[in-house]
């Protein structure tokens, strides 16, 4: 009697060991999963790419001025009427960096040639739509570009551009 007492207290600490292995075991990979899940995710940087960068004054960007922000991976293009683009430097035909070439008053895509007005609009390469923007806002009377959320246009609308009034 005593004997079997002890076997099915012994057999239930085996099945207490192998219980609480089970659970450290999840435990770790829970935390790996969630570690990595953490790694991968898209991070929202605040003042960098990703996040919301502080551009500048209205003030600052000229009528008919293409002025890079580097933080932020985009531009900001002022039309002649005051409204304001901020243009995704990526390229819309493979991703290419594209570079505004002052001195051809355009941007110029280096890869296949693509070519962008100040508006972004495609005239001419293989791109198949204009550059991408990024939502703008005034902020304490700064401009606020939001580049976590890039806008696909297939065509430059007046309704695009940001009037700080
Ligand atoms: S990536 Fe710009 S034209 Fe191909």
């Amino acid at each position: 009697m005593a004997a079997q007492t002890l076997k099915k207290s012994a057999l239930s600490r085996r099945e207490f060991l192998g219980w609480a292995w089970a659970v450290s075991l999840a435990g770790l990979f829970g935390q790996g999963g969630l570690g990595l899940f953490q790694f991968f995710k898209p991070r929202a940087v605040s003042g960098a790419f990703g996040g919301e960068v502080v551009a500048g004054a209205p003030e600052e960007f000229k009528p008919g001025a293409v002025s890079y922000v580097r933080q932020g991976r985009f531009y900001i293009s002022r039309l002649e009427d005051g409204g304001l683009l901020a243009l995704w430097q990526r390229c819309t035909h493979l991703g290419c960096t594209v570079p505004w070439r002052e001195d051809e008053g355009q941007f110029h895509c280096p890869c296949h040639s693509s070519l962008f007005n100040r508006q972004g609009e495609v005239t001419g390469g293989p791109a198949p739509r204009p550059l991408d923007i990024f939502p703008v806002s005034l902020k304490d009377g700064n401009l606020v570009v939001d580049t976590q959320h890039p806008i696909s246009r297939k065509r430059f609308d007046p309704s695009q551009a940001f009037y700080p009034g």
